[in-house]
């Protein structure tokens, strides 16, 4: 079994993989870490551009041989990745923004983050490029009861997870900010 996990950044990837890797005993390969190892094209302060192409190319070097593994990553969703099904990790944007601003994250970031969990982009992208997607709505739920979840959805045990809409969130945000 493979699976990749994906959503905007804080919706708890790291967390939620180590889980299941550790649970199943599958191999954990992150994104991030494959692309320090040489596809980072350039440094705009604190934030890296990545060649998604080179970074594609690495993982499925790294998959090679691998017949169970996690991929984790936010970056998972912009291609298409050899895996049995994609997880996206969805969070409400007000608890989003607690997660991130607890990071210490500028407000300008935070924004750009929580537009992007509004519009649905990793669940959009990842929808072009797997064919099978399965969002998961970690809201109030900790990083162990996501896992075991995902864990249960892939044993067969649960048939459905969740479908999440922010849309009324984002019509809050736009009014509030025209
Ligand atoms: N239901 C939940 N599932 C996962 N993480 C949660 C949950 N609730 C709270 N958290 C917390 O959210 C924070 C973000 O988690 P994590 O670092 O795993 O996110 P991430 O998606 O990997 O972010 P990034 O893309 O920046 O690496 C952690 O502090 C984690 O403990
Ligand atoms: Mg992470």
């Amino acid at each position: 079994m493979r699976i990749l996990i994906t959503g905007t950044p804080g919706t708890g990837k790291s967390s939620v993989s180590s889980i299941i890797s550790r649970r199943k005993g599958w191999a954990l390969l992150r994104l991030k870490d494959i692309a320090e190892k040489g596809c980072v094209i350039k440094k705009e302060g604190k934030e890296k551009i990545v060649d998604l192409g080179k970074l594609r190319s690495a993982t499925l070097r790294e998959l090679k041989g691998k017949k169970d593994a996690i991929i984790e990553g936010h970056l998972g969703c912009e291609f298409h990745l050899p895996v049995d099904f994609a997880f996206v990790l969805r969070t409400r944007p007000s608890a989003l923004r607690r997660r991130l601003a607890k990071r210490g994250y500028p407000a300008g970031k935070i924004q750009v983050n929580l537009l992007s969990e509004m519009l649905d982009y990793c669940t959009q992208l990842s929808e072009q490029n797997n064919p099978h997607v399965l969002e998961v709505d970690t809201t109030g739920k900790s990083a162990k009861e996501t896992s075991i979840r995902i864990i249960r959805y892939l044993e067969g045990k649960v048939k459905k997870l969740d479908q999440v809409c922010w849309k009324k969130e984002l019509r809050k945000a736009a009014l509030l900010h025209l």
